[in-house]
């Protein structure tokens, strides 16, 4: 799926690394995605960083969403597959490569993908590392077995933070999120919780995923939320209504969950691709049989800026995204090094304006049939919570 850089490619790429001071080794990582000599690891990528609220990051992070797949694999939702001792090697390429940034949670796994991470991460890759992970699914808290609902009760909350922090082989997590708004749990009593833990140190920051707007303003109100992670893509703009003004008034950071339509982006679907039951895509109405030929326009539109800007469909995708706001880093998943090498070399790509605007418009005339989510995991998103009696 990869284009050839030709030399005015590169000549591009530099020059768009140039002003945004990136390190020589990122346009490396870019040619590797062409079957160039690899990126050269561990070069220092200091300068490589964006504001996402409180936080100073990678412009792209590393999603690690991985359910065991027999005694030593690792598969994602939408059946990609490495082994247990592959993910630690990706996530320490990761590293070596600039990213800092790292997305978790305890429900992915469960436990195991933060018990990898922070095998991954440990002793200095770990001072470097900004981690995120999340809670709030309803889950027996030593068996990881998942019960229905979500839970946000203050002691769970406490509870799961103490596994998290072993799990992850660390003494503080740099930002916590609460997975979803828990409807029985006044989000005061969520936030004061937390408060609490960052006194203690144990967490450094907090934020919220796909929570509603009110919930977000009476969240900051107690303690400033330091970002938001929705689900954000070309394939789903959803965002840009309310939740990006609202991060700009507030000075929330904003993360893009599955910033690659879950692999839609990459070219990974056709107007034929059929799902299996374990591929989280089956139950999704936009990756139905009636719907995919109609959205396969927007894998079409990708393909054809990507040539014209002599980069990947993924890496558009991801560049698509940082375009919009400063402050919005995504955190594409993957299994796949050479695909985590791709996906990096993104944050050298830049739009002027005219071509931002073009596209933007280019996007918004297709429409995307089908909805982003099954009902019931819809239903779970944008929830408000109670009022504080
Ligand atoms: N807050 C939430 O509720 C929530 C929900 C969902 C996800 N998330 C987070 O968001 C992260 C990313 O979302 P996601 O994994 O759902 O979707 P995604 O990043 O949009 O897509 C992931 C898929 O794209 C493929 N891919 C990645 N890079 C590629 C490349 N360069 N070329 C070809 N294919 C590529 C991956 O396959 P390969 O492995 O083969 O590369 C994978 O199957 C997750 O890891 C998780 O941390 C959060």
């Amino acid at each position: 799926m990869s284009t050839i850089p030709t030399d005015s490619t590169r000549r591009r790429l530099l020059a768009a690394a140039t002003t945004l001071g990136v390190a020589p080794w990122l346009l490396s990582a870019c040619a590797r995605t062409a079957g160039a000599p690899a990126a050269t690891a561990g070069r220092s990528t200091s300068a490589v960083r964006r504001r996402l609220g409180p936080l100073e990051v990678f412009p792209i992070g590393l999603g690690v969403q991985w359910h065991p797949s027999g005694p030593q694999g690792v598969v994602d939702l939408y059946q990609s597959r490495t082994t247990r001792q592959g993910g630690v090697a990706l996530i320490q390429r990761a590293t070596d490569l600039g990213v800092n940034f790292f997305d978790t949670a305890e429900v992915y796994g469960p436990f195991m993908s933060e018990e990898l991470l922070g095998e991954a991460l440990q002793g200095s890759r770990r001072e470097r590392a900004v981690i995120s992970t999340k809670f709030g699914f309803n889950m027996d808290l030593a068996t990881g077995q998942r019960r229905p609902g979500v839970n946000s009760r203050p002691e769970h909350v406490r509870r799961a933070v103490e596994g998290q922090l072993r799990r992850l082989r660390t003494d503080r997590i740099d930002l916590l999120y609460q997975h979803r708004v828990d409807p029985a749990v006044p989000i005061e009593d969520v936030v004061g919780t937390i408060k609490g833990l960052i006194r203690q140190g144990k967490v450094l920051h907090y934020g919220l995923s796909e929570p509603g707007l009110q919930t977000v303003r009476r969240a900051h109100r107690e303690h400033p939320v330091a970002v938001i992670q929705n689900e954000y893509s070309m394939l789903y703009r959803g965002p840009e209504a309310q939740v990006l003004p609202l991060c700009e008034e507030l000075g929330i950071g904003f993360v893009p969950w599955s910033p690659l339509g879950m692999g839609f982006l990459a070219g990974n679907v056709s107007a034929t691709s059929r799902f299996g039951q374990q591929d989280f895509r089956a139950a999704v109405p936009r990756f139905a049989p009636d719907a995919l030929p109609a959205n396969m326009a927007l894998a079409d539109l990708v393909k054809t800026w990507a040539a014209r800007k002599n980069v990947t469909p993924v890496q558009l995708s991801l560049a698509w995204l940082t375009a919009q706001k400063p402050w919005i880093v995504p955190i594409p998943g993957t299994t796949n090094v050479a695909h985590l090498e791709e996906n990096v070399a993104a944050a050298a790509i830049t739009f002027s304006t005219a071509e931002l605007k073009e596209l933007n418009a280019a996007v918004a005339a297709i429409p995307i049939r089908g909805a982003r989510l099954s009902k019931p995991v819809l239903d779970a998103t944008g929830v408000e919570a109670p009022p504080k009696r």
